[in-house]
C-alpha cells in the first residue's frame, strides 16, 4: 500500500502549519546561492497545497517570513519579496482552478506596496473558494500577534464596550489574525530545527509537532504522507489519561 492510501481521511488535520526551514542549507549543499534554495521551495509549497487539497485538509498555513527574517541582508529580503510577488501573481489561476482560497497573517503593512497590493487581489479574487484555505504568515511573529489581540481588547475594555466578565480564552482566540479558523492540529517544521520560532503562539497549544530533518525544497508529498501518518499515530490526549479516552 502508498503511504497516500495508508491515510485515514476520516482523521485527517483540519488545520496543518508548516515552518518551511532549510532553504539556504539546501542551496549551499548544492553549491548555489540562499536566493536558489527559496526559488527551489516555491515547488515545495505547491507541491504541498497540492497534497492537501487533495486528501481534504481544510487549512494549511505557511510560515513564509517573519517579523525576525527583515533583519536579513538586504539583497535575501528584496529577493524574498520579489519571489512572493512573482509566486502570488504566478499562481492565482492554479489556485482558483483548484478552489483554493488565499489568505494572509501578519503586519501586512510592513511589506512593499506591491507585494501587499498583490496579496489583497488575491486573497479578493479567491475568497469564494471553498476547498482548502492556504494561508501565507508575512511579516509574522506569534507575540507580536498576540500583543495586537491584548491591545485591541484593552481598547474595547477602556471605552466601556466590554467588561471583565468578557475576558475569556475565546475573546483572545477572535482577536488573533486566525480568528475563525480552527486551531492547527499538526505542525511541521523541517531541516532538522525543533524550535517554534514564534509561529502561532497560542494556537498551537494542543498541536502535535513533527520534525524532520528534510531540507524544505525537499518536501514533497511523500514527506507530507509520512507526516499525516505519524500525526494520526499518536493518541491525543489533551492532559486527560489514555483509559478515559478509551472509555470515553
Ligand atoms: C527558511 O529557510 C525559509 C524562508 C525564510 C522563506 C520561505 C520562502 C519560500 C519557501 C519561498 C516563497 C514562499 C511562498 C509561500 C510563495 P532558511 O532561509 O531559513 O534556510 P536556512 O535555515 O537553511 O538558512
Amino acid at each position: 500500500m502508498s503511504l497516500k492510501e495508508q491515510i485515514d481521511v476520516t482523521r485527517l488535520p483540519a488545520h496543518i502549519a508548516i515552518i518551511m526551514d532549510g532553504n539556504g542549507r539546501w542551496a549551499r549543499q548544492q553549491g548555489k546561492n540562499r536566493i536558489f534554495g527559496h526559488r527551489s521551495g516555491v515547488q515545495s509549497v505547491r507541491e504541498t497545497s497540492e497534497a492537501c487539497a487533495e486528501l481534504g485538509v481544510k487549512y494549511l498555513t505557511l510560515y513564509a517570513f517573519s517579523t525576525e527574517n527583515w533583519s536579513r541582508p538586504h539583497t535575501e529580503v528584496t529577493a524574498l519579496m520579489t519571489l512572493l510577488l512573482k509566486t502570488i501573481n504566478g499562481e492565482l489561476k492554479t489556485l482558483l482552478k483548484n478552489d483554493i482560497r488565499l489568505g494572509a497573517i501578519g503586519d501586512l503593512d510592513t511589506l512593499p506596496k506591491s507585494v501587499a497590493k498583490e496579496l489583497r487581489q488575491s486573497i479578493e479574487r479567491t475568497a469564494h473558494c471553498q476547498r482548502m484555505q492556504l494561508t501565507l504568515a508575512l511579516s509574522y511573529s506569534g507575540k507580536s500577534e498576540l500583543l495586537r489581540a491584548v491591545k485591541q481588547i484593552a481598547l474595547k475594555f477602556q471605552q466601556g464596550e466590554i467588561g471583565m466578565h468578557e475576558l475569556t480564552e475565546q475573546l483572545i482566540t477572535d482577536n488573533l489574525y486566525t480568528a475563525g479558523m480552527p486551531d492547527p492540529e499538526l505542525l511541521i517544521r523541517t531541516s532538522g530545527e525543533k524550535r517554534i520560532s514564534n509561529f502561532l503562539l497560542w494556537q498551537l497549544a494542543y498541536a502535535e509537532f513533527y520534525f524532520t530533518e528534510i531540507f524544505w525544497p525537499e518536501f514533497t508529498k511523500e514527506e507530507l504522507y509520512k507526516a499525516i501518518l505519524e500525526f494520526q499515530n499518536r493518541e491525543r490526549r489533551f492532559g486527560k489519561t489514555s483509559e478515559q479516552l478509551t472509555t470515553k
